[in-house]
């Protein structure tokens, strides 16, 4: 039997899969559209045609209404949606979370889910809210954990089972609770309860939130962020390992007359023009669109287009090994961003790991960059580097270089490296002309260590006027360190 998840392409956290399901197979990362039971703005089958491969529902919804309920039992949930791909069903934990409470027991919300057809079932899990008590949050995760092992036992056929991560705003609980389930074998991993966290653009936390779910989860699983339907944030999550992602938002969003786009929404009153090439935004003008009858409709189409063009952005950009390039655009899209790809390369020694080891080129975004993996990798490597005798250290080019026994080349953020190798990566990198502080800090560090290292070479460092710097005093200690335009013209 091959497995459930198969993993096609890396790059960082992120990862091209083959989610395989009873009713197909699905590639990710992918979003599904999340279908209200009660109300359908597009018609489910018609989501293929935006590039949805799989659909979430509400089986809780179905459950409590007579008229859904005797149908889905009747037809199949299928059958119901009208739609022949896969859905996946979630258990009304959201409810609970909501309204405190729910009509129905773990058991009973297992057992419909599994007799309508889902194609990944979801158990009553309980969402625990952002900065609870510990106690609380640890108190939940021990009922979330009996559902979740009872849902294990319970559920054996062909459908897929998802174990869902809780455990607050606690990093600690997020892996404990991972790791717990890893053991249990659930086929798809949810982040449950990060819905609060990204309404009040709480990035930074909810990288924490994800890399600790993440830590203890295997990396060969899929995982599902609940509730994140925002394309801005897509690549962030894909590149810490997220998987899936539902959207409610398109539809939400729509309601509102919200537009969205990766660099954030706009009101459609305040749009004066529509910034977008998808069949909707080419079709109307801002004004036709403010004035259409099917106003909501159009948005929510355009929502849909916008949401699975960054997918397929995203799914390119792991094919390109470009994926940590685009997350840093995305992340200018708003400072809270800004903080979660600051808090994403806190993690870089854990994404180095994941990290294929040779990819395209590395661009230099701005001072973010100098924290990536990849420029980890090089400060964790320079022990592989062996001189002896004279050794010139410099950016482009000198005058009598050949003369040393060792060239090497400065390229910030990386440091000092032998000029053989420019062109092999990383060191075939695109970088700035002009460091800025946090490139030149990384670079002369390495540099530092690069000559500490090396006793018994000597070194000339040919700097370049622009680069100030308090390790430069450091490095004139152990090298002999020239301005370019003080450099001997033989
Ligand atoms: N939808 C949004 N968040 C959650 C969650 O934590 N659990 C479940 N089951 N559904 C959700
Ligand atoms: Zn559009």
């Amino acid at each position: 039997m091959s497995a459930i998840f198969e993993i096609l392409d890396k790059d960082a956290g992120g990862r091209i899969g083959k989610l395989k399901t009873p009713h197909g197979t699905v590639e990710t990362p992918t979003v599904m559209p999340v279908v209200n039971p009660n109300i359908q703005l597009i018609p489910p089958n018609e989501m293929k045609s935006f590039g949805a491969e799989i659909l979430i529902t509400n089986s809780y919804i179905i459950y409590r209404k007579e008229e859904l309920r005797s149908v889905a039992l009747e037809k199949g949930l299928h059958g119901l949606l009208g739609f022949d791909g896969p859905i996946m069903t979630d258990s009304g934990s959201f409810q609970l979370s909501v309204y405190g409470s729910v009509e129905v027991t773990n058991e009973e919300i297992l057992g419909f889910q599994q007799k309508i057809g889902s194609d990944i079932i979801v158990p009553l899990d309980i969402p625990t809210p952002p900065d609870v008590h510990y106690r609380r949050a640890e108190e939940e995760l021990a009922v979330t954990a009996e559902r979740l092992e009872a849902a294990r036992k319970f559920i054996t056929g062909e459908q897929l089972l998802a174990g869902p991560v809780q455990g607050s705003t606690y990093p600690e609980l997020r892996e404990k609770a991972a790791s717990h389930l890893r053991d249990l074998n659930f086929d798809v991993y949810p982040l449950g309860a990060v819905v609060p966290l990204m309404e009040s653009y709480r990035y930074a936390e909810l990288v924490d939130v994800i890399a600790a779910a993440k830590k203890g989860l295997s990396p060969t699983s899929p995982v599902h962020l609940f509730g994140a339907g925002h394309p801005m944030m897509f690549a962030l999550a894909v590149a810490l390992g997220c998987d899936l992602f539902d959207s409610a938002a398109y539809a939400i969003y729509a309601k509102d007359g919200r537009y969205i786009t990766v660099n954030g929404t706009y009101h459609i009153e305040k749009l004066n023009y529509l910034p977008c090439p998808c069949p909707i935004c080419s079709k109307y003008t801002a004004d036709e669109l403010k004035k259409a009858k099917n106003k909501e409709e159009l948005l929510a189409r355009h929502n849909l287009y916008a949401t699975f063009a960054e997918i397929r952005l995203i799914k390119q950009s792991i094919r390109d090994g470009k994926l940590l390039e685009l997350v840093e655009q995305r992340c200018r899209a708003h400072p809270k961003l800004l903080d979660g790809l600051k808090k994403l390369y806190t993690h870089s020694a854990w994404l180095e790991q994941l990290d294929p080891a040779t990819k395209s080129t590395y661009f230099y975004c701005g001072p973010e960059s100098a924290s990536r993996p990849e420029v980890l990798r090089f400060g964790k490597r320079l022990e592989r580097f062996s001189l002896e005798g004279s050794a010139i250290i410099r950016t482009t080019p000198v005058k009598g270089e050949r003369s040393y026994d060792q060239l090497l080349i400065f390229k910030a953020p990386f440091g000092a490296f032998p000029a053989e190798m420019e062109e092999v990566y990383p060191f075939n990198a695109e970088v700035s002309k002009f460091p800025d502080y946090e490139a030149l800090s990384t670079a002369l560090s390495n540099t530092l260590k690069l000559i500490e290292l090396n006793p018994k070479a000597k070194f000339t460092f040919v700097c370049e006027r622009e680069f100030e710097h308090p390790l430069l005093e450091k490095i004139k200690e152990k090298a002999e360190l020239v301005y370019r335009d003080a450099w001997k013209k033989e």
